[in-house]
């Protein structure tokens, strides 16, 4: 079951996530962003334990981003990537955001899903703007994606 997640599963989604940022495969997220952005996040439980995990960012007017896309090495190819990122644009739909974008180094993986390659200059400067406190500015690897939905 994909579900939204509960302040109990924070600590693990954050073990998750920065056990593959410290791989340099996707970005380290703090404790206090992870509170902050609670209402964002889906998480996959099994057995009680966070084993995979997104999040549905809005950041515009029609535009949100899907981020922090997590699934625990040892469930890897089991779908729960598939089902974490149908969440995630199920509930920008349910919004009425028509627009979801990606940042990613995994881009062959998300074209899946619809995702198209768009130039980073084309997404609106306030993302850019959040850039700045990114350690690995201004030497971003990451492509960026969008779908239309
Ligand atoms: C990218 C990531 C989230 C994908 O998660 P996942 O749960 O393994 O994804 P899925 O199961 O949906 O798909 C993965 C692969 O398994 C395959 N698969 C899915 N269900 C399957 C099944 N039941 N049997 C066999 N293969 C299956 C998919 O077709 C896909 O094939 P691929 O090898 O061509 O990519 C995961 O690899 C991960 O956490 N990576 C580290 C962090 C990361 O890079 N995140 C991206 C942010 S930049």
């Amino acid at each position: 079951m994909i579900r939204k997640a509960r302040i109990g599963d924070i600590k693990q989604m954050q073990a998750l996530i920065n056990g593959f940022a410290r791989q340099d495969i996707m970005l380290a997220r703090s404790l206090n962003e992870l509170y902050e952005n609670i209402r964002d996040f889906w998480v996959k439980a099994d057995k009680g334990k966070v084993i995979g995990c997104a999040a549905l960012h809005i950041s515009w007017d029609n535009l949100a981003e899907i981020k922090s896309v997590a699934v625990a090495q040892k469930f890897h190819k089991k779908g729960i990537g598939k089902e974490l990122i149908a969440a995630c644009l199920d509930e920008a739909l349910q919004l009425g955001i028509k627009k979801v974008f990606m940042l990613t180094y995994k881009p062959k993986y998300f074209k899946r899903f619809g995702f198209k390659k768009i130039a980073h200059s084309s997404l609106p400067h306030k993302i850019w703007a959040e850039c700045i406190h990114c350690p690995k500015f201004p030497d971003c690897k990451e492509t960026a994606l969008l779908k239309i939905l």
